[in-house]
């Protein structure tokens, strides 16, 4: 993943001597706030009305840090467990991911186990993970601690940060540990796939469809 591009070598931070191209996926629970997280780390926006998302999008988005400049896909998926086929697909490949939940709802918390699950069986070991308490802002409304939520990164080697898509609290940050830890480790990770950009979603449903779900989380509906 990583390139050595001589020719790219602007001053000011704006470009740098080598490109990483990474592909990160954002998992949860439906109205967590992964779109709204995305929205504000790429637009600087957030809306008080968001629409689910059905299908996984994904846009890109380049940050540099030091030396190098980093690209990074972000794909971001249906919480709406219907959908969590079509997330669990689209975490082939990934380099990392961010797994959110909602601080003011305890059961999207709960689930982050099978999301994280989920993810590890279709990636690499070396997938960066980092957990998002979302919704920081809503702390009189808290319902997950942030003490357990943060053992639980640490106990499992995860990026942890509580976050808030409406008032841009960590977001910019946490996809900054990840690009970091990312670099620190090297080239994304032995193994990776690179990324094809592309997954014909209808034929993965087709086949998903016909052995009855492609995940546990599927097979729970
Ligand atoms: P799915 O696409 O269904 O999986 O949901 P999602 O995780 O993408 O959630 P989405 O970003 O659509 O946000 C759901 C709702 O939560 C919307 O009404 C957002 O405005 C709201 N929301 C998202 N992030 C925050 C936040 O940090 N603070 C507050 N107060 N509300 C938020
Ligand atoms: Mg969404």
């Amino acid at each position: 993943m990583m390139e050595n591009h001589p020719g790219v070598n602007k001053t000011n931070g704006q470009a740098q001597g080598k490109i990483c191209q990474f592909k990160l996926i954002l998992l949860g629970q439906s109205g967590v706030g992964k779109s709204s997280s995305v929205l504000r780390y790429i637009n600087g926006l957030f809306h008080e009305y968001s629409e689910a998302t059905f299908r996984p999008r994904f846009v890109t988005h380049t940050v540099c840090l030091d030396d190098t400049t980093v690209k990074f896909v972000i794909w971001d998926t249906s919480g709406q467990s219907r959908f969590s086929c079509w997330g669990g697909i689209q975490s082939r490949g990934a380099h990392a991911a961010i797994v959110v939940y909602d601080i003011t709802d305890y059961d999207t918390f709960s689930k982050v186990r099978e999301w994280v699950n989920m993810l590890e069986s279709r990636t690499s070991p070396n997938i960066v993970i980092a957990l998002a308490g979302n919704k920081s802002d809503l702390a009189n409304k808290r319902m997950v601690e942030f003490d357990k939520a943060q053992a639980y990164a640490e106990e499992n080697g995860f990026l942890f940060m509580e976050t808030s898509a409406k008032t841009a609290m960590n977001v910019n940050e946490i996809f900054l540990a990840i690009a970091k830890k990312l670099l620190e480790n090297g080239s994304g990770g032995a193994g990776q796939q690179p990324f094809d950009g592309y997954i014909d979603l209808t034929e993965t449903r087709d086949r998903s469809e016909e052995r009855g779900g492609c995940c546990n989380m599927c097979k729970q509906q």
